[in-house]
This record gives structure tokens, sequence and C-alpha cells, in this order.
């Protein structure tokens, strides 16, 4: 990012980290997840990860991005720590990886969104889920997709989508809270909710080895870390800030959205008789569809929710799409609006496999966050903790009134906590992900 404006106002800096954070992690991959590693175990597990590792990791970001007023490729060069680039690198193959399915999941978000309007999703909402997702229908809704974020960049319509995003943030609260409350009325409600809420240690303890990788990546992913993302953000942002507080407003909503997804997917599909962990990737799609279809008005509902979905998925996709079109922008001294178009070309081309066979979509999702986001976590939070502590320290005081206590548990958490949970993390994750190939590849 070239042109260096400054965020006009500290709500400005909120939405567009809150647009990047909230977005098709939260309300796709949060419940089916969720779904998939047990329920309620996974929940503790998650929450515990977002509070113990993603607010320090986002608050690393933060005061990398401020301090240094760069992109995370120059940033470490501006701290005099040129070497640590690496962890730069690391963001932005994730951020490539990432990118390329993400607008195929937005290209089936759009398809709904074309079906809700158009007449519904079919008698099977199972069998309507999977002919979405792949095929040469996914194809060129994914092509739609990328061409949409590409056009928002090449055409500097920012603005428009970050107006759309102050419109989008509490709709999709308001929509969910009412199918929410919609959810607690139906039959499976109360085995929806021991199953999500009712955690039971044991498993949490026995469960541990292959919770851990998923929740651990879906922290990252979330909060959109790991990929520079936030580091871009907070470069634009005044030494008068409070970086703790914004970061809390950020994690707290994105948290909420997350944990109302998982309240409205769980007892629409208990009660329609579907396994937590059977609607995979589907999960959020073929509840919400199969729902629709009974409510009165549902249509209209379902269209303004997948609406908002995909308002929510654009502001996500375009925080990606800045920090590898940046990257590239910024080695290669090319401009931005070529940039743009080639790179959405490649971008389409690497994610055709994933519209094609959702084998694929698992393939790139595992590798680009339970390896490359936490790889990057842990370079970052050594860095901090252990080359550039004491100037962290005093960055993150700017703007607050302080003791110096939080600054000091902070820094004892990126020395030791963050680093001992993502290394092993990343251990156990890569010898999932050897499994996960084996399994499905040969
Ligand atoms: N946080 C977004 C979501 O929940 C996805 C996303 C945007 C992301 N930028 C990112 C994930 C950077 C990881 C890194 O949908």
């Amino acid at each position: 990012m070239d042109e260096r404006a400054t965020w006009a106002t500290r709500i400005g800096f909120i939405l567009a980290a809150a647009g990047s954070a909230v977005g098709l992690g939260n309300i796709w991959r949060f419940p089916f997840l969720t779904g998939e590693s047990g329920g309620a175990a996974f929940l503790v597990v998650y929450l515990l990860l977002v509070v113990g590792v993603g607010v320090p990791v986002l608050l690393v970001e933060f005061v990398i991005g401020r301090r240094s007023n760069r992109n995370p490729i120059g940033a470490f060069e501006r701290l005099g720590h040129p070497g640590w680039k690496a962890a730069g690198a690391v963001g932005a193959i994730a951020a490539f990886i990432i990118f390329s399915y993400y607008s195929v999941v937005g290209g089936w978000v759009i398809q709904y969104v074309v079906a809700s309007f158009t007449g519904g999703y079919g008698a099977d909402a199972e069998a309507f889920f999977l002919s979405t997702a792949s095929g040469t229908n996914a194809i060129a809704y994914h092509g739609l997709f990328m061409a949409t974020v590409a056009g928002i960049v090449a055409l500097g319509i920012r603005n428009g989508l970050e107006k759309a995003a102050t419109v989008m943030v509490p709709t999709v609260v308001v929509l969910l809270v009412g199918l929410a409350g919609y959810g607690a009325t139906l039959d499976g409600a109360g085995a929806a909710y021991s199953y999500y809420l009712a955690p039971d240690l044991s498993t949490i303890v026995g469960d541990a080895v292959s919770i851990l990788p998923a929740a651990a990546g879906q922290a990252f992913y979330t909060l959109s870390l790991g990929m520079g993302i936030m580091i871009t953000y907070a470069s634009y942002i005044g030494e008068d800030r409070n970086l703790l507080q914004d970061a809390g407003v950020i994690v707290v909503l994105d948290t909420v959205i997350a944990l109302l997804a998982g309240l409205v997917v769980f007892p629409f599909l208990f009660t329609q008789g579907i396994e937590p962990g059977e609607g995979g990737a589907g999960s959020i799609f073929i509840s919400l569809a199969g729902a629709f279809q009974q409510l009165p008005g549902g249509e209209i509902i379902g269209g303004v929710f997948f609406l908002m979905l995909l308002v929510a998925a654009l502001t996500s996709a375009f925080s990606i799409f800045e920090v590898v079109v940046s990257y590239v922008t910024d080695t290669f001294d090319v401009d931005r609006v070529p940039t743009a178009i080639g790179m959405a070309a490649i971008l389409f081309v690497v994610g055709i496999p994933t519209a094609l066979d959702l084998t694929y979509l698992d393939a790139y999702d595992l590798f680009a966050n339970n390896i490359l986001l936490i790889l990057s976590g842990l370079l970052l939070s050594i860095f901090i903790g252990w080359v550039y502590a004491g100037e962290a320290v005093e960055e993150l005081g700017k703007g607050r009134a302080s003791d110096g206590r939080i600054e000091a548990i902070w820094v004892t958490t990126l020395r030791y906590v963050v680093p001992i949970v993502l290394a092993i993390t990343l251990a156990l994750s890569v010898r999932d992900y050897i499994g996960f190939l084996q399994e499905s590849f040969l």
C-alpha cells in the first residue's frame, strides 16, 4: 500500500479491522469445525486459544504495524531486523493459498444469494449444497467472486466496500440473533445446546491432541492473524490510540459472531437429523437452506442473510487480496491495477481444484491455516518476546495510562506461553497433515 492514508477516525480503523476479521471464518468455518471436532470440547479449547494466543498475537501485529508505519515487508527492515521478513513471507504464502479457496467459498455464497431470490434451494438441502460446491458452476462463481474483489481493488472503490461493511456487521448480528431465537424453538435445540455448550473435561483432555491444531488454526484464521493484515492496518493508526482497547473490541465482536453462528447452525442440524460433523464444509449452507425453506418468508430472510454473508466475505477477501497485491507491487515495482488483475487470474487458476473436489479444499485450508499461520504466529511471538520486547512494550503503552503490568504479562506470554503452545500445535499439525495427505491421495 503506497498511498499512506491514515484512518480519519477511531471507528474507521476498527471497522476495517473488524471487516477483515468477521467473514466466512466466523459463519462458515467456525461452526463446521466445531461440528467436526466434537462440539463443546472444541469450543473451550478454541476460546482459551483466542484469549491466550490470539489476543497477544493480534497486539504483536498492531505494535509492529504502528511502530514501523510500514507494510509487513518493509516493517521488519524499518524496525532494524530485516531477517525477520521471513515471518512476513510465510504469511504471504498463506494469504495466497487462503485467498484462492476463500474465493471458491465466496462463490458458493453468491450461488445461495441467487437461489434464495429465485425460488429456493431444491428439495434436498444436502444435494443442493453438493451441486453448489463443486463443478463448473462452482468454478464460474469462484471467477465471479475473484473478479469482484479484483475489480474493487482496481477501481479503487474500497470506500464503498467499507460503507457496506458498516451495514453488514449490525445486520449480520441481528439476523443471527433472530435465527438463533428461532432455532431455540425447534425440537433439536436441547440436544444441540448440550452438544455445543456443555463441555466435558475428560473429553477435552482426551481429545486435546486432535483439537489443538484445528482450534489454533481457527483462532488465527478468524482474527485474520499471521498474514500481516493487522500489521498493515495498524500502520495507519496514530500514537494516541489505545491498541489494547481496539484489540478488545475486535476480538469480542469476532467471537460473539462466531458463537452466534454456532447457536444457529446446531439447533437446525439436530432438528433436521443431520449429525453435527456430517455436514462438513456444507454445515452452514445445508442447515440454513433447510431452515429457510420451512420459515414463512424464508426466501427473503435467506436472501438477505446470504447477501450479508457475501459482504462479510468480500471485506475479508479484500484484506487478504491487499496483502498479496502489496507484496507483489512492493517487491517487483509494478503498478497496482495490472498486479491486481494478474494476481486475480493466477489465484483463480490456483483455486480451481478446490472448486472441483472438497478434498482439495481441505488440503489447501489445513495447510495454510494449521501450518503456515501457526508458523507465522510462532515467529512473530518469538520476535517480539525475545528480540524486540523493550520497544514493543513502549509502543503498547502509548495512548493509554499504563503501569506496565499488562505489558509484563504480555511479554511473558509471548516468551513462553505462545511459543510453547504454537510449537506443540505445529508439530501436531504437521503430523496430522501428513496423515491427511496419505489418507486422501495415496
Ligand atoms: N478473518 C477472515 C474470516 O474470518 C478471513 C481472513 C481475512 C483471514 N484475512 C485473513 C484469515 C488473514 C487469515 C489471515 O473470514
